[in-house]
Parts: C-alpha cells; sequence; structure tokens
C-alpha cells in the first residue's frame, strides 16, 4: 500500500499551480487530500473535481473577521491531518490563529524581501533591479515574510511584460513542486 506524505492545497482564483501540484505530484510523491477555497468562483474548483480531490469551499465573504474565517479553515483542515499545507495562489492574509497551528509553505512571485503583497510581478518588472524569480517561504504571521525556503530567478533583459510574466508563471511551478519535495523529505 502507498505510503505517500499528504498534503492540502489551498488556492483562491485560476489555480494553474495548484493544477501543476495535481499533474506531477499527486499520487505520485505524495497525496494532495483536500483542496481548500476561500473563493466560490474559483477555476480551480474544477481541477479539484476532476482529479477526484475532497473540496473545501468556505467564502470568506460570509465571515466578519479574518480570526472567525481562519479557525473554519484550521477546523476543516485538521479534519485531514495534511503533513504540509501549501498556499497556491491563496489570496488572503492570515492571522496567527492559522499560521501558529498550521505548517504552511506559499508561493510567491517575487524574490523576497522585494515586493511582498499584490501586484508583485507587475512590481519586479518595473524595478530597477535587472533580474526577477519567486519565492518559497515558511508562512508566519508577518505577510510574505517567513523564512525563504527557495528561489528562482530571472533575468529581466529584453523581455516584453507579458514574456516576464509568462517566464515567471513558468518557474514558479517548477518552484513551488521543488520546495514541497524538499520540505516533505
Ligand atoms: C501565482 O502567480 C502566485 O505566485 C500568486 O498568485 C498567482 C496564482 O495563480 N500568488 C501571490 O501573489 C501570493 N501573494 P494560479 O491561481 O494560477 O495558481
Amino acid at each position: 500500500m502507498a505510503n505517500r506524505k499528504k498534503i492540502a492545497v489551498l488556492f483562491s482564483g485560476k489555480g494553474s499551480n495548484f493544477a501543476h501540484i495535481v499533474n506531477t505530484l499527486h499520487k505520485k510523491e505524495c497525496d494532495v487530500v483536500v483542496a481548500l477555497t476561500n473563493n466560490p468562483k474559483a477555476e480551480g474548483i474544477k481541477i479539484a473535481k476532476e482529479a477526484s480531490i475532497p473540496l473545501e469551499v468556505i467564502d470568506s465573504k460570509a465571515y466578519e473577521s479574518r480570526e472567525a474565517f481562519d479557525s473554519v479553515v484550521v477546523e476543516r483542515l485538521e479534519a485531514y491531518q495534511p503533513e504540509l499545507t501549501v498556499l497556491a495562489g491563496f489570496m488572503r492574509i492570515l492571522t496567527p490563529l492559522f499560521t501558529e497551528q498550521i505548517k504552511s509553505i506559499n508561493l510567491h512571485p517575487s524574490l523576497l524581501p522585494r515586493h511582498k503583497g499584490l501586484k508583485a510581478i507587475e512590481k519586479s518588472y518595473e524595478d530597477e533591479y535587472t533580474n526577477g524569480g519567486v519565492s518559497v517561504h515558511y508562512v508566519s504571521s508577518e505577510l510574505d515574510g517567513g523564512e525563504v525556503i527557495l528561489q528562482k530567478e530571472i533575468a529581466k533583459e529584453g523581455l516584453s511584460f507579458e514574456a516576464y510574466d509568462e517566464k515567471i508563471r513558468s518557474i514558479e511551478k517548477e518552484a513551488l513542486a521543488e520546495a514541497i519535495r524538499k520540505v516533505l523529505d
């Protein structure tokens, strides 16, 4: 019988990074035991359904406080006993209620500590550096501030914004898969 480690994946939108995890790691190197989204309209929902991965939809708009939302998320996740929770495009600021109870990693599309928060790809493209990139880091209560696990960088020279964006979207998938392997190892 397979004795793979269990992970949870959280997403808010398109879910292309979630799809990459499903296609490359799921049922091979680890098992995605639950997918969770805060957005009932997230496109990633259909990826979970197609792969028959248990899905939890917890609409963040229905909660009055971040803490109230986080406590429901923690409770649902704990029912699946994941060894690691992966934030793959999960666009929520998390409180210590989550960060102190759930071992989790986050993908961010910049070379942290540069450009924390939203619009990181645009900000990286426009900044003064010749390179940009992506980071995977442990989640702490500081937004995009936990210990970095790994980073991948690319040169910006000669790239249009569209080409830069496309490269970032490609290397972030490799970075996330590599970081999951590293943390589960
Ligand atoms: C990705 O580019 C990811 O790096 C970014 O959201 C996108 C989600 O895409 N995450 C953040 O900006 C986190 N602060 P996806 O839904 O297609 O995986």
